[in-house]
């Protein structure tokens, strides 16, 4: 058999044998790499490779920021889904497979590896669970994501690494801190290993019913009480449960997620485990959104510069099919068009507000209602808005640095990715004051704020910086501040850091 294989490959239909093609090499990875404290991170998407939201662009910029410590060997595990481009599946290498059991099943498990910028990334194969279009949505999800987590933990003897911290990621990933501590950590190899489980957004937990307890999820006896909760199966109220720590991605939604109105009815547990909880705010990476070197950007433009940025915005008019106009201020957002991103704040007032000398744009997809709305309104205000319901990375790019004010008016939100990518492009952000918005923007620093989830709050507090956005001088001096903000890795990798450093004590 090959040494390599790439991905694109077909796996062999059927083998019942562990294959270690490539021990040798891994172990040598791991002797290199012995001073070093050893991050396995377990999740279902990262950056560059498979991307739906921000979890991805967390896992694959904190993963890199880690391992440029040269503190930690970090490695990150993600299903190989069929979306995966062909242009990083080619450059797999095919590690070998072994059969991974889970109740009754005895699945194909392929191993795949690619090393990025010092992080070695693991692809878990298996064509009968992710060879379909996109990442979630199948009625079989919890089957899917309890064998990618059982997995995780098979190939750790095959790739002889065990990792000292295993850091798992929403509910997709929750069952590997469960399985970790119900069938596992009494092995010797296993018996080090410490979990800690990152919550991104508690909105999603991970529910079934508790009839596919041994069935399905393998669990039995006493650890039956781990994942019951209110008469289902709840897998991120498991991963709670059975982590040494938890964590989320600000400190603000640390504190949220206890009150009954942000958490999804998990409040009682996440109370109970208060003491093992840490809020850190996500970083992004810096080097990809930086308005001097973004290629995607009509022109480029430093924060002691902004000329250039009203080359972004008049093309961006432009290709808008919008009246060029520089002192007219571009509002944009660039977001799931969810009721939780405070899209009903919007539709309450965005007329009011296009009565305004205003050009509104919006970028994203998501509930048909409010899809529909943003069309027929462009529709009705083709001088003043454009709706693009798409999910478009370039535009994305050419929509942060071509306007002037960036909405964010979430409901509620854990960390937030784009009121921080804005501000690198010296684009003002307009947050509402929760989660991770509330960590990162202060008002009239680098943004503005509003408090209560109210429409005509949201409308002052915009109508405000349309206002200032007159004020030529002041204004690229908060522009200055914005762009200037650190939000790179730098501050939340120490804390992590911290963390792992603390459990391994
Ligand atoms: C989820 C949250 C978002 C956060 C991201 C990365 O998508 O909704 O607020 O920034 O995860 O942690």
């Amino acid at each position: 058999m090959a040494e390599t294989k790439t991905a694109t490959k077909k796996a062999p239909a059927k083998k019942t044998s562990v294959k270690k093609v490539k021990t040798t090499a891994v172990k040598s990875v791991a002797n290199n790499t012995a001073e070093k404290k050893k991050i396995l991170f377990v999740a279902s998407e990262s950056t560059p490779f498979i991307a739906t939201g921000g979890l991805a662009e967390v896992i694959g910029s904190l993963s890199k920021a880690l391992a440029s410590t040269g503190k930690f060997d970090v490695r990150v595990v993600i299903p190989l889904y069929s979306d995966i481009k062909k242009e990083y599946r080619d450059k797999f290498s095919y590690l070998g497979n072994l059969y991974v059991h889970l109740a009754w099943r005895n699945q194909y498990c392929g191993i795949f590896t690619y090393e990025q910028d010092g992080v070695t990334f693991y692809f878990i194969d298996n064509e009968f669970y992710f060879k379909r279009p996109g990442c979630y949505g199948y009625f079989d999800d919890g089957e899917r994501f309890a064998f990618f987590s059982r997995s995780v933990l098979e190939i750790m003897p095959f790739l002889n690494f065990y990792p000292d911290v295993m850091h798992c990621h929403d509910w997709q990933a929750a069952l590997a801190s469960i399985y970790l501590k119900t069938n596992y950590c009494f092995r010797e190899e296993y018996q080090y290993i410490r979990s800690l489980f990152t919550i991104h957004n508690i909105e999603y937990q991970g529910q079934y019913s508790l009839d596919l307890l041994c069935d399905l999820f393998d669990i039995y006896g006493e650890y039956r009480y781990f994942v019951e909760y209110n008469n289902s199966i709840n897998l991120m109220k498991g991963a709670i449960e059975c982590s040494e720590r938890f964590s989320t991605v600000s400190p603000r939604y640390a504190q949220e997620i206890k009150d009954p109105y942000f958490a999804h009815g998990l409040d009682p547990i996440i109370r109970n485990n208060a003491f093992k909880l840490t809020g850190i705010l996500n970083g992004i990476d810096d080097l990809s959104y930086n308005s001097e070197l973004d290629k995607h950007l009509f022109a480029n433009f430093t924060a002691d510069d902004f000329s250039n940025k009203q080359v972004c915005k008049s093309e961006l008019q432009k290709m808008l099919n919008l009246p060029v106009k520089p002192d007219t201020p571009i509002i944009s957002m660039v977001s799931r068009l969810v009721s939780h991103k405070g899209l009903d704040l919007v539709t309450n007032v965005i007329e009011e507000l296009l009565h305004d000398d205003v050009q509104i744009v919006i970028l994203g997809t998501g509930d048909s209602h409010f899809e529909g709305y943003f069309i027929d309104l462009a529709r009705r205000y083709p001088d003043k808005m454009s709706a693009n319901i798409v999910f478009n990375g370039d535009l994305s790019r050419k929509i942060y640095s071509g306007s002037d004010i960036f909405l964010m008016p979430s409901k509620s939100e854990p960390c937030g990715l784009s009121q921080m990518i804005a501000c690198r492009y010296g684009t003002v952000p307009v947050v509402r004051e929760t989660g991770g918005l509330y960590d990162s923007i202060k008002p009239l620093v680098n943004g503005y704020t509003f408090s209560n989830y109210n429409a005509h709050d949201m409308l002052y507090v915009i109508r405000q910086a349309v206002e200032n956005y007159k004020n030529k001088t002041e204004w690229k001096k908060l522009m200055y501040r914005a762009a200037t903000t650190d939000f790179s890795w730098n501050h939340s990798a120490k804390e992590y850091e911290a963390l792992y450093f603390d459990m391994l004590k």
